[in-house]
């Protein structure tokens, strides 16, 4: 049985009102979902630019996050006036030296020459932490280069004493 003409052109308008409407909805859909998408987008690089605020902070102020962390270095009465105890800080590659000056003075820093990166030690008659290498010197109340090759102070180690036992607690990098 054929159709007729008119009602075949009935069935077309309401095929195209029925594709009208739902490229409507595909456009709608396609809106929305760009809105979210922008939103969630805008959402998440504030969150990340919030969460790295403390880190921006902290290295302004010359620390890092591995800096955080408390370690314990020796007791007080294992290291008499005059001498010095080697240790590691924050990893176990940072090499570091704790000197307790013969002015009664507790001061800490990494102990790799920061000219050559040999080790440091503490000359207690001159009261100073010597790099046999290239025979640079620095100051053991500052760390900074006294004499020969080495131009950058060497990092210093916060430290506290709590109930006889020393602990480096930070570290500072005082160059700019
Ligand atoms: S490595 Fe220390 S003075 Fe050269």
């Amino acid at each position: 049985m054929s159709e007729c003409p008119k009602s075949r052109h009935a069935n077309k308008s309401k095929n195209d009102m029925v594709n009208l409407v739902d490229n409507v909805e595909q456009k709608e859909d396609l809106k929305f979902n760009r809105r979210a998408f922008l939103k969630s987008a805008v959402g998440a690089s504030m969150a990340l630019g919030l969460s790295t605020v403390p880190f921006s902070v902290r290295a302004m102020m010359g620390l890092t996050d591995d800096e955080e962390d408390r370690v314990e270095i020796i007791d007080l009465d294992q290291l008499p006036v005059g001498e010095s105890h080697k240790f590691y800080y924050p990893t176990e590659k940072d090499q570091a030296l704790l000197v307790h000056t013969v002015d009664g003075d507790l001061v800490a820093y990494n102990s790799e020459c920061t000219h050559l990166m040999c080790p440091v030690f503490y000359q207690k008659e001159e009261n100073k932490l010597l790099c046999p290498c290239h025979k640079g010197s620095y100051d053991v109340n500052s760390g900074q280069p006294i004499a020969g090759p080495p131009q950058r102070e060497l990092p210093l180690i916060e430290i506290e004493v709590v109930n006889g036992k020393v602990y480096a607690v930070g570290r500072q990098f005082r160059h700019g």
